[in-house]
């Protein structure tokens, strides 16, 4: 379904006179592959990468070395509308991916692909989702609602072009313990009934034991791992140890 290999981005640090240009190696070689109907997670401690990996898979940021092919076909061959319909990410913070300016309704309505007959419908359909009603958010704007409403409102918003892969970017961050196992529930249900591929992105390693079937683990930009969940609960590496019994403190 999709294949990453050897990816390695660099990020061209401005350079000025008194300065010399310094580059900064963000991904170094990473490779991994996302399977149909399976759910992979990645994960690292704040600055390994993840996000730029994420907008890489998504054509949204120019890479220095490797491949992107999603279906077989590299991302490079695919029109900017293919690869919308394609592949979807949720940021990080949803907040910001909404015009403030726009209600909710304008919002939506301008995701929904012109093929789409009946607009409304299908985007209750959408909303039904996750467990949110139209005469409830459309005239709003983003500001009214929740960290919690807005990030399934993004949710929403993303299935609208019935993507093949899903990529969310610290879906559970700054979210309560009951809010994260109510979008850790819609993400299950849109698996089952959307069969979409989901990507998750987290530095919480337990939240991904509950819902991934592989994990890619990445320190600095290096593949430390990538594996069965089984794999990595018996790797003996100590980055992992780390990380695995930083989650049992935090519970
Ligand atoms: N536009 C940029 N220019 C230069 N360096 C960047 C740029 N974007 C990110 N970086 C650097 O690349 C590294 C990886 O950043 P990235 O945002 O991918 O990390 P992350 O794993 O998503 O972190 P977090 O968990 O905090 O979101 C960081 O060291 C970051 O400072
Ligand atoms: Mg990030």
């Amino acid at each position: 379904m999709l294949k990453v290999e050897n990816i390695t981005k660099i990020y061209k640090k401005e350079s000025s006179f008194f300065k010399k240009e310094e580059d900064f190696k963000a991904l170094n070689n990473v490779s991994f592959e996302l399977e149909e109907n399976k759910v992979l997670s990645i994960i690292g401690e704040s600055g390994s990468g993840k996000t730029t990996l994420a907008k890489i898979i998504c054509a949204l940021l120019p890479f220095d070395d490797g491949n992107v092919r999603i279906s077989n076909k590299d991302i490079s061959d695919y029109t900017k509308q293919e690869l919308s319909n394609t592949i979807q990410m949720i940021f990080q913070n949803p907040y910001a991916s909404f015009n403030p300016k726009l209600t909710i309704g304008y919002s939506l309505y301008e995701a929904v692909d012109e093929n789409i007959k009946n607009k409304k419908e299908f985007i209750n359909e959408k909303l039904a989702l996750v467990d949110m009603k139209e005469d409830d958010i459309f005239d709003k704007y983003p500001h009214q609602f929740s960290g919690g409403q807005r990030q399934r409102i993004a949710i929403a918003r993303a299935l609208l072009k019935n993507p093949k892969i899903l990529i969310a970017d610290e879906p559970f961050a700054s979210l309560d313990v009951i809010n994260q196992s109510l979008i850790m529930d819609i993400f299950y249900k849109i698996k089952e009934e959307q069969k979409t591929n989901i990507i998750f992105i987290t530095h919480d390693i337990s939240a991904a034991f509950k819902i991934s079937d592989k994990i890619l683990i990445l320190q600095n930009g290096n593949m430390v791992k990538y594996g069965n969940i089984a794999d990595i609960k018996q790797d003996n590496n100590e980055y992992i140890k780390e990380l695995i019994n930083a989650t049992y403190l935090m519970e």
